[in-house]
């Protein structure tokens, strides 16, 4: 395995810990259907701090506990019956915006725990990071979870590529693949939208219960295969085009936003093509840049009032800060 995949060791508290976020390229909502999925660690990176305390708090919020569904998660699945401790949370990424600050909080924590209680290998992090994410939404499937982990490019349910761990929850198996990150820079941009991930997942759920649902699921799974051949043949033209046709499908599920639909046209002169990333109805585009219009990019989507971000595939997973 690489050194990006190292077991997080045994340490004692106090104990810091950072993971990046992620960018969806292809598959979101349809990966929670088993159809494939490409995710990318971002290197805007979420850290925590954990100390021993006398009650555990968040962020200095002695109610972060009732507050923040995910550390209560983390608290019951991976801290159960320790002592209290005090965490703090800095983060790069927008909340809620489908940058995948849950994920991120959720590995740190989890590395950070696990450390605290003996280590872990990284497919138990990831399985552990699921769980926890799980059981704080109800809904989803492991791939920010397992991409905020593993750092890079990974695949789920298919695709190619190494295999790196698999996923259990109680309806399905998932696999999760490494796949080579072709070089390419990226833009991200957030609406400023906030919006549950949860709702978008159960609103598409239904959606794909229609006659035609099988038939849009078929679709998506085809974008996905074949995104993932022309991102592992380095192929942009390709990309390009099926990461116009994934925006559409995104479309047809209802989870596009007129606003996501202002940044994607805004980015039109200055990419070869941009989709909404992550659960939709707000949240965040990813677009690929035109090589050389980079900073074109950022200003156009800037002044159509999104929060842009260049964002370079982070090759790091989850690990503790030392030293
Ligand atoms: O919650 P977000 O916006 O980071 O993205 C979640 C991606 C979904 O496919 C919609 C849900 C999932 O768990 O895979």
């Amino acid at each position: 395995m690489s050194e990006g995949l190292a077991a997080i060791p045994s340490r004692a508290l106090p104990l810091s810990a950072r993971a990046p976020g992620k960018c969806i390229v292809f598959g979101e909502h349809a990966v929670v259907h088993g159809a494939p999925e490409l995710v990318f660690a971002i290197d805007l990176p979420t850290q925590v701090f954990v100390t021993s305390g006398r009650t555990t708090r968040l962020n200095a919020d002695d109610d972060g506990v009732r507050k923040n569904s995910y550390f209560r998660s983390a608290l019951e699945l991976a801290w159960n019956a320790q002592p209290p401790v005090e965490v703090r949370a800095i983060s790069r990424i927008p909340k809620a915006a489908g940058l995948g600050s849950s994920a991120a909080f959720v590995a740190a924590l989890t590395a950070v725990f696990s450390s605290a209680t003996g280590g872990v290998d990284r497919p138990t992090l990831a399985q552990r990071s699921f769980d926890i994410e799980r059981g704080a939404q109800g809904v989803g499937s492991p791939g920010d979870t397992s991409t905020v982990v593993a750092g890079g490019f990974v695949t789920v349910n298919g695709g190619g590529g190494e295999p790196l761990w698999s996923i259990r929850s109680p309806e399905h198996v998932w696999e999760v693949r490494r796949v080579t990150d072709p070089g390419w820079v990226w833009v991200v941009a957030y609406s400023g939208i906030r919006r549950s991930t949860a709702e978008a997942v159960k609103a598409v759920g239904a959606r794909l219960d229609r006659p035609d649902g099988p038939a849009l699921l078929d679709e998506f799974r085809r974008v996905a295969n074949d995104g993932i051949e022309a991102v592992r043949r380095g192929d942009r033209g390709t990309v390009a085009e099926l990461l116009r046709k994934n925006q559409e499908l995104l479309r047809e599920v209802g989870v596009s936003h007129p606003r996501l639909e202002a940044l994607i046209e805004a980015a039109k002169p200055a990419a070869e093509a941009a989709k909404l990333t992550g659960a939709g109805a707000g949240g965040s585009v990813v677009a690929l840049p035109t090589p050389g219009k980079e900073m074109e990019l950022v200003r156009r989507l800037a002044r159509a009032g999104g929060l842009p971000f260049v964002v370079r595939p982070s090759p790091d997973g989850a690990s503790l800060v030392e030293g």
